[in-house]
């Protein structure tokens, strides 16, 4: 389609400027953006540019037009060259209809926030905008942040395509992988890319516009990013060079940014796209199943696909691990049909042989006749059209699985089969998955929970907030009418909490703190959160960062990056997986290193290996998970090194394994930077209670915690151990942050000598110090903090 012109409302009435790059080619691309655009009256035809240049074109006669509101940008037309395939399914978006007024409001507000629906085209349309209005040149380009990585690399390509422009124009970058190039004038990014570079570009001076996608998500990057955004305009706007912000969300509570004082000066616009959204059918459940939802929903999934006509299917698991366990049962019921089906990649569910699925059904009360399943209710013909002979072409879908994969949802499925899409909440606003007739939403998610107090983490399965219930819902109207079923009583939906609270006020601190600091701001107290978290909580990180040596200049944190390994998660068969943690939990005091040395091994060996899939496959580690560690790896090493060369530290990027010496030094490290985080075994003298067995005493809670069975060190049960994580399950275990490698150190002293002397001569005599530079300040600094928690223990 062709440039087209954005005028203020005020100008309606004047005449159309003329424009001097019109061209014959032209008119050809009238009749589309007339059928485009319904309400043309608004859009000037005249504005079109000189066919074939990719480069904005700016009307200097069609300023003067728009000069009845100075702040109005020069009116600039860059031609986009769509596919008529594109190009009708572009019309159907609600927010085409939308262009023109959004347009308007950002040319004339620096800051401007656009609500609309999940699927109405935010995401994929907003930068085309942009783009076609010329807010891209060779001084600034268009980034958006996306809170999840699959959303920005998914939606680059897709707007890439859409725009049939090419990954070096329309480019994405994510933590470790990206393809931004020179030419790069739309760059979709994780929030936490964008946060780095302004640490690095303070004005963010590459941008012209920022679009902060999915803010309703209220990720911790994201909120930052907002404060910091609503200084950042102002002073681009101070120097002459403006910098428009735009921020994206859902339908939901938008007050947070709108109305909070401490953040905008002036309230910024917002626009609301209307969805074009068809009704959907909500199906309570009469009562709430209570623990076997992922069998509830299979059997739901069932009963849609026998009783219902087709659309597809979407259906809910909160995690990768419950996804497993739901693609697998219905392995266990349904493997036998349709051979010629491979079951990695689909789950069959053949239908006739529904005799089995309903015994299924009569061994479990909840999914008996108490269940209102409302399925075909008083409509029999729907029954006799439905597609149950066809098999489930069953598809899952979460932010780790391989981006190919992941794009499977997307493509129709072959033919003859029927889609079922197994995913996490990333379908509950990042991804749009057309044609979903209908949703089955169990009702749950797993979150991380964390106690501010004593630091215990845990993750739980719980209730999804009334926002999330209707988001889910949603998305199986997007193309035509749809249903949803909940797998929950409508009394229990009614006690969900309205709204999730923001990441912010539900996360550790301490790493979020470190970030501003590096990014000067001294304050994080006085910062303009869109919803600050708890008061206490900053105070009380700011203090043990202090105490950990780690709020000194530079900002270096104090903590080893052991949590880098946490993806490394094991998987595979269980002997297998025992066998080679042993091998690399390695002998004698490479022992101490506990899980540490197992994850040092396994990366190691991997790295030795070439680092291939098959060795990942044969040793039970997550191929994805080991690249990312080592394009980690690779940029830790680089900047080691470029650093440390007058210190005369020089990091092998070869990655041998670590002689005694150094797993000796790791050990140290390790202590000093989990100082707060050492536990001591109840001895047998001391034994209060049985509960007490094999327990740990720690400095932080008055219970007893556990060394969590996958540990290398459960049946050891050193006398000291570090770990870094508590995580409640059925006990408290000592865990690393999210996966399940833990405790690390074991504190060595000889027979007969004062444990508590020794454990200070210990820590003093950290001799790996000197050589390490700034990081032994934060050190030299722990003796105090473990002399601390080591009376705690007492
Ligand atoms: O951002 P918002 O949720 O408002 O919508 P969007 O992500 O821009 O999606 C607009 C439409 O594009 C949806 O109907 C998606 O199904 C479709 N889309 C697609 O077909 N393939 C993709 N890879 C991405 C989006
Ligand atoms: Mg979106």
């Amino acid at each position: 389609i062709g440039g087209r012109m954005y005028q203020p409302k005020s100008s309606d009435s004047e005449p159309e400027p003329e424009d001097e790059s019109s061209s014959s080619e032209e008119e050809k691309n009238e009749e589309k953006q007339e059928v485009e655009k319904p309400s043309a009256s608004n859009v000037n035809s005249a504005g079109k540019p000189e066919e074939g240049t990719k480069k904005p074109v700016v009307s200097q006669q069609a300023a003067p037009a728009a000069s009845s509101k100075p702040s109005c940008k020069p009116v600039v037309f860059v031609p986009v060259d769509r596919s008529p395939e594109i190009q009708e399914a572009r019309l159907k978006l609600p927010i085409l209809a939308e262009e023109q007024v959004i347009m308007e409001a950002i040319n004339e507000n620096p800051i401007v926030v656009i609500c609309g629906e999940t699927g109405s085209g935010k995401t994929t349309q907003v930068p085309q905008f942009l783009y076609e209005a010329g807010y891209t040149s060779s001084n600034g380009i268009i980034g958006i942040t996306e809170p999840r990585r699959v959303a920005a690399v998914s939606m680059s390509q897709r707007v890439a395509k859409e725009m049939n422009l090419s990954h070096r124009v329309v480019s994405y970058q994510i933590r470790y992988e990206g393809n931004v190039t020179d030419e790069t004038q739309i760059k979709f990014m994780t929030d936490g890319v964008l946060l780095k570079e302004v640490q690095k570009d303070f004005l963010l001076l590459k941008y012209k516009v920022i679009i902060i996608d999915e803010a309703h998500e209220r990720s911790m990057y994201t909120d930052i990013l907002i404060g910091l955004l609503s200084r950042i305009v102002p002073l681009r706007e101070k120097k002459g060079l403006p910098l428009k912000l735009i921020i994206m969300s859902a339908t939901l509570r938008v007050e947070d940014f709108t109305e909070n004082t401490r953040l905008f000066a002036v309230t910024p616009p917002v626009l609301q796209v209307d969805a074009r959204q068809f009704p959907v059918t909500v199906h309570f459940n009469k009562k709430t199943p209570l623990d076997d939802y992922s069998g509830e929903c299979f059997r739901k999934v069932c009963k849609i696909h026998r009783m219902l006509p087709s659309g597809d299917d979407d259906d809910r698991k909160e995690s990768v691990e419950e996804m497993r366990k739901f693609k697998k049962s219905r392995r266990r019921k349904k493997a036998t049909v349709l051979p010629q089906i491979n079951l990695d990649n689909y789950a069959v569910v053949p239908m006739d042989e529904g005799d089995e699925d309903r015994e299924a059904e009569s061994d479990d009360d909840i999914a008996g006749s108490d269940v209102d399943l409302d399925l075909g209710d008083g409509d029999s013909e729907e029954e006799e059209k439905s597609d149950s002979s066809l098999p489930l072409y069953v598809l899952p879908l979460y932010s780790l699985l391989a981006p190919e994969k992941q794009a499977k949802v997307f493509r129709p499925p072959p033919p003859g089969t029927r889609l079922c899409v197994v995913a996490t909440n990333v379908a509950e606003t990042s991804l749009t998955i057309p044609g979903i007739k209908y949703v089955v939403d169990c009702g749950k998610v797993k979150k991380r929970f964390y106690d501010k107090i004593t630091g215990v983490s845990s993750f739980r399965v719980t209730w999804i907030s009334q926002a999330s219930a209707n988001q889910r819902a949603g998305r199986a109207g997007r193309t035509e009418p749809g249903h949803c079923y909940r797998l929950y009583s409508s009394a229990v939906f009614m006690d969900f909490e309205k709204f999730s609270a923001p990441e912010i006020t539900k996360r550790p601190v301490e790493d979020l703190i470190l970030q501003m600091k590096a990014l000067n701001i001294e304050k994080v107290i006085n910062f303009p959160f869109p919803t600050p978290p708890p008061a206490e909580a900053l105070a009380a990180a700011e203090e043990l960062l202090i105490a950990l040596g780690a709020l000194k200049e530079p900002p270096v944190t104090g903590r080893p990056a052991v949590s880098e390994e946490e993806t490394v998660k094991l998987k595979g068969k269980k002997g297998r997986l025992v066998q080679m943690q042993r091998i690399w939990a390695g002998q004698g005091s490479f022992q101490k290193l506990g899980d540490l040395m197992v994850m040092l091994g396994a990366v190691g060996a991997c790295e030795y290996s070439g680092c291939t899939p098959k060795f990942c496959e044969e040793n039970g580690l997550r191929y994805k998970a080991m690249l990312e560690i080592r394009r980690l790896r690779g940029q830790l090493t680089t900047a080691v090194n470029s650093v440390c060369t007058d210190a005369g530290v020089y990091v092998d990027p070869k990655m041998k394994p670590p002689t005694e010496a150094q797993a000796t030094y790791l050990r140290q490290i390790v202590l000093a930077g989990l100082g707060d985080h050492l536990a001591r075994r109840v001895q047998a003298e001391e034994l209060l209670d049985d509960k007490w067995k094999n327990a740990y005493k720690t400095a932080l809670l008055d219970d007893p915690v556990f060394i969590h069975p996958s540990s290398v060190l459960f049946k050891q049960l050193p006398e000291f151990v570090v770990y870094q994580e508590i995580v409640e399950t059925t006990k408290l275990y000592m865990k690393d942050r999210v996966s399940w490698q833990l405790p690390a150190v074991e504190v060595d002293y000889p027979e007969g000598i004062d444990r508590f002397k020794y454990f200070a001569k210990f820590l003093l005599e950290g001799k790996v110090i000197e050589k390490l530079g700034s990081y032994s300040q934060c050190l030299l600094s722990n003796p105090l903090i473990m002399l601390k928690t080591w009376s705690k223990l007492q």
